[in-house]
């Protein structure tokens, strides 16, 4: 007999590091403090992850992603290092951004090698699109970050100009180009696996600026 199947709303149940919800949680009350929140979409095998919440005790790592294998490795991996810094959502980041966090709520977000959907008709899923960095603007706060990074040329180039054309951004780059490398960064398992086969990666990062405050 093969093993039973547990929803991951039943392991929501019985564990408190797995969030499968539909509404925000209190976030500051889960982790215990207020440290800076974290956010990775699309956290793969949570490699990236992982290292990010082990090297940084003083901020809360949140990753989402609905990839199955992924969940479960990444689950046991921080029961085993006891990493107390970070939990998991079930769920597809573009249903859930808009009441997972307040606005302005958020530190950082990292996302690395977004699905690129590279055949035409499948364009429109992409996840990098005006109406998601709306999202984003709303949800970091002021100084807050934006961590991209893609191995697809075309997909970097549409990002480039959506993450570009939003006033709330501004681009890191001198050039308001791509950056070449990222430093004090963990490489994700992707990313290794890019510049392993020599590929080229196109990493994009942006401050969210604060608004202007008018002196009168
Ligand atoms: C190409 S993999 C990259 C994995 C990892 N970030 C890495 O660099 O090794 C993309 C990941 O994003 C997840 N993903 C895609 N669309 C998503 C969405 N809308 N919300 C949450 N996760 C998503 C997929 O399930 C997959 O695990």
């Amino acid at each position: 007999m093969g093993k039973p199947l547990i929803s991951f709303a039943q392991i929501a149940e019985h564990d408190p590091f797995f969030l499968d919800v539909d509404e925000r949680p209190d976030w500051p009350t889960l982790f215990g403090n207020s440290n800076p929140l974290k956010l990775e979409i699309g956290f793969g095998m949570g490699n990236f992850l992982i290292e990010m919440a082990a090297k940084e005790p003083g901020s809360n790592f949140i990753g989402i992603d609905f990839y199955h294998k992924g969940i479960r490795k990444i689950m046991t991996r921080i029961k085993n290092l006891q990493l107390e810094n970070i939990r998991i959502v079930y769920g597809d980041i573009r249903n859930k951004i808009s009441y997972l966090f307040q606005e302005g709520e958020l530190d950082t977000v990292y996302i690395n090698f977004p699905d690129p959907w590279p055949k035409k008709r499948h364009i429109k899923r992409r996840l990098i699109k005006p109406e998601f960095i709306n999202h984003l603007a709303n949800k970091l706060g002021p100084e807050g970050k934006a961590s991209l990074a893609t191995d697809s040329e075309r997909y970097a180039h549409e990002m480039l100009e959506y993450f570009n054309s939003e006033m709330r951004f501004q681009n890191m780059d001198d050039n308001f180009g791509f950056l070449k490398e990222r430093m004090d960064l963990p490489k994700s398992k992707y990313e290794k696996n890019y510049i392993n086969a020599g590929e080229k990666i196109f990493y994009l990062e942006y401050l969210r600026l604060a608004p202007v405050t008018s002196a009168t």
